[in-house]
């Protein structure tokens, strides 16, 4: 268990409290296409109004490398937390963030009030974790609660640097939820824990499949990366993803794996295409068979999809980072499907690893058959790779 003060544990009423959230949402034309980390944020927003603390929050969003962006403001998320909240969201327009209109905004408010900051990273500053702007963050405000599980795996002045310089530094509810059905399902899980990777490269996920080798029973791997491991076995994958540089690290973790007793699937059959788009001319071939030169597998297939279902049917606990395919094109996507389908089946107590993984359960409209999908992409899978998130780290032991 999270073993850190959290929102229950400040005395809000009448106080000034920053609240680091992490909006860094998807937008289009200024609209927002996933609201997701929105509404995760409110339960923690919500008791500091209803606390009567003056409620400061503030975020990035995407990277504006120190330079006021408008299509990167935070003006369309003060609007929708405004409807979402059903209580006006004062926007303080300032791009220097902490400027005069953020002040002159922050010293209008009456208790149980909300103002929202500028994009953090509007300050070339704010990346830096440095001195300077972490105390001008903490001048807002007596308290701070850090609710950016998104963020937590970034040391930066907003959820990081200004916990030296405010009374007080706990975690908010969202962060504190991610860390215990995270650390739960990674350090505490009923068994069988069966641990889902996918995506385009092995390098992003090595440390954790190296960490996840020491805990699960079985792991499950799809996506580009499984032809550097199918590779690393002898077998021809064509044109495929392929790390080449990564080989003898697959075959360790194929050896590794062996050698911990842990059930180390990967595709027996693929979805191969000739180019790289959803119409391209495709077929089904087996993963002993090969890939032919000049064909790249897209998805894997249908026997490997009935495999992976099969070993999420008897799991307890499952943990998802990853797609299967190419989702994103709708020819590709089966595989993904198939595995999210058999997520939302299942008895066991599922996690999905924010990022691509969340999105696609999300899109196929299985989001609430999860027991969790995290609001983390990086922070998830620096989570799983076992390493300590410096924004949970910085909040004040309980
Ligand atoms: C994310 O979307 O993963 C977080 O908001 C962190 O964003 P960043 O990768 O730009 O630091």
């Amino acid at each position: 268990m999270l073993n850190k003060k959290t929102v229950e544990d400040i005395q809000p009423k009448s106080k000034r409290v920053l609240v680091r959230c992490d909006f860094n949402v998807p937008l289009k034309e200024g609209v927002i296409t996933d609201e997701n980390r929105l509404v995760a944020a409110l339960p923690t927003i919500k008791k500091l109004i209803e606390g009567n603390a003056k409620v400061i929050l503030c975020s990035h969003l995407g990277k504006p490398k120190g330079e006021a962006k408008p299509e990167l403001s935070l003006a369309p998320v003060a609007k929708r937390l405004s409807e979402l909240l059903e209580k006006e969201v004062v926007f303080a327009a300032d791009d220097t963030v902490v400027g005069e209109n953020a002040k002159k905004a922050v010293e209008a408010m009456n208790d149980g009030d909300v103002v929202l900051l500028e994009n953090t990273r509007y300050r070339k500053e704010e990346t830096k974790n440095g001195e300077a702007f972490s105390k001008e963050l903490a001048s807002l405000a007596e308290l701070f609660v850090n609710d950016a599980f998104g963020t937590a795996h970034r040391a930066h002045c907003s959820n990081v640097g200004v916990t030296e310089f405010v009374d007080e530094a706990v975690v908010g509810y969202l962060m504190e939820k991610e860390i215990n059905f995270l650390g739960n399902a990674v350090n505490n899980p009923e068994r069988p824990f069966v641990a889902i990777l996918g995506g385009a490269k092995v390098s992003d996920k090595i440390n954790v499949i190296n960490n996840l080798l020491e805990k699960v029973d079985t792991i499950i791997i799809g996506g580009g990366m499984a032809y550097t491991f199918l590779k690393a076995q002898g077998l021809e994958v064509g044109s495929s993803l392929l790390e080449a540089e990564k080989l003898d690290y697959a075959a360790e973790m194929i050896k590794k794996a062996e050698e911990k007793g842990v059930n180390f699937l990967l595709p027996v059959d693929h979805v191969i295409g000739k180019e790289f788009k959803n119409d391209t001319e495709s077929q089904v071939v087996t993963a002993e068979a090969g890939i032919p030169e000049s064909w790249s597998g897209f998805d894997i297939g249908p026997k490997s999809m009935e495999l992976y279902a099969n070993a999420v049917k008897d799991a307890k606990t499952v943990v998802w980072n990853g797609p299967m395919g190419v989702f994103e094109f709708e020819n590709f996507a089966h595989g993904t499907i198939a595995v999210a389908k058999a997520l939302a089946e299942t008895d066991a107590t599922t996690i999905i690893g924010g990022g691509d993984s969340a999105a696609a359960v999300n899109i196929l409209g299985f989001g609430d058959k999860m027991t969790h999908i995290s609001t983390g992409g990086g922070a998830s899978l620096e989570f799983l790779e076992g390493k300590e998130l410096p924004g949970v780290a910085a909040a004040n032991d309980k």
